[in-house]
């Protein structure tokens, strides 16, 4: 076959080729296989220089014309072939926005986190610092400096967590008070003061008791501090917990830190005072303890009782709750049933 025989065939075979190529590699092939070194077009090339030298130029302009126009073709349908790529790609990867979105389940406070958080705010702006305690405590904390000596028959009222013969989980919130009026500067002011926490207790759990539990501790001190104050703030906190048309009346107890010392109620919230299921027909919710601060408590943190007084209070957390919503067991706060806590979701 002639040279120029030869040159015409491979235009139509790589023609055909370029035509038949699905995709990018399969041009990248017939690329390879006519213009590449070892490339047939490139092999016929070489055999310009065996021609009589009056045809090279006719067939050497003949065999440039058939390159350029074989690189053209594959150019063309790389192209072509990279925009067919993309199109099937920005098909496959299209996205509909009509579509419903996935729903992101967010997390909410737990009812307790709740209330003690509404506790700080309101007594943050009577102008309360928020102190927390040790849940580990020292026996000599949770008691001693709480007016209870070891040997104390008090003592028995809290049944208690060891760790070791010093230390304990803490039965109560009190402790801390001792805590704060240790390091507190009366020069610069009056101690007034919550403390939040969780406290243990041997208990056996049923529908009102709980091993572990959450308390509120209030503690002020300063001087000509008197039950009155103490009446007043406690007034406040029952309004903003249950209603402003509640009132509180307080009853005469015992604590060993306290005296006097009070058990305070609040007015029926459901009946309002006529008697009901929810205040056993007497009108009246007990809800707290509190009490005039011992001088024993004050002078053990090296206050001077004669110069200085207060009053303390603590809460059941547990308890506002179970009241304020009408909760009739106290397990339910802690066995994070879904079905229960979600009736106090709220939007924040
Ligand atoms: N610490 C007491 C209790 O756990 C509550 C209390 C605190 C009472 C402060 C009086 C004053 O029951």
């Amino acid at each position: 076959m002639s040279l120029e025989d030869t040159l015409r065939t491979l235009r139509e075979e790589a023609s055909r080729e370029i035509t038949a190529a699905a995709n990018l590699e399969e041009i990248e092939k017939v690329r390879l296989s006519y213009l590449g070194k070892k490339g047939s077009l490139t092999k016929a090339l070489k055999g310009m220089k065996d021609l009589p030298p009056e045809e090279r130029p006719v067939i050497g302009s003949l065999a440039n014309e058939i390159r350029d126009e074989i690189t053209g073709k594959l150019e063309d349908a790389r192209a072509q072939l990279e925009l067919q790529k993309m199109n099937e790609q920005l098909e496959s990867e299209v996205i509909d926005v009509t579509l419903p979105g996935r729903k992101v389940r967010k997390g909410a406070s737990h009812v307790l986190t709740q209330i003690r958080e509404e506790l700080e705010d309101l007594f943050i702006g009577m102008g309360y610092q928020v102190i927390e305690g040790p849940e580990m405590e020292e026996d000599n904390y949770n008691f001693e400096r709480m007016n209870l000596p070891k040997n104390h028959p008090a003592r028995d009222m809290q049944d208690t967590f060891y760790i070791t013969e010093d230390t304990l989980l803490r039965t109560h919130t009190s402790p801390v008070q001792a805590r704060t009026m240790d390091v507190h500067d009366f020069s610069k002011g009056p101690l007034k003061m919550i403390s939040p926490g969780k406290v243990y207790r041997r208990d056996d759990d049923d529908a009102t008791h709980s091993h572990q539990f959450q308390q509120i501790e209030g503690l002020v001190v300063d001087k000509n501090i008197t039950m009155a104050d103490l009446k007043g703030t406690l007034q406040i906190f029952a309004k903003k917990m249950f209603g402003e048309d509640r009132e509180i009346r307080l009853r005469p107890s015992f604590f060993p830190f306290t005296e006097p010392s009070v058990e305070v109620d609040v007015s029926c919230f459901k009946c309002g005072g006529q008697g009901c299921n929810v205040c056993k027909q007497t009108g009246w919710i007990e809800i707290l303890g509190a009490g005039v601060v011992h001088p024993n408590v004050l002078e053990m943190s090296g206050v001077d009782s004669d110069v200085y007084s207060g009053f303390a209070f603590g809460l059941g957390l547990e308890r506002i709750a179970m009241l304020k919503y009408g909760v009739d067991d106290i397990r339910h706060f802690y066995q994070n049933d879904q079905r229960f806590l979600e009736q106090f979701k709220v939007r924040r």
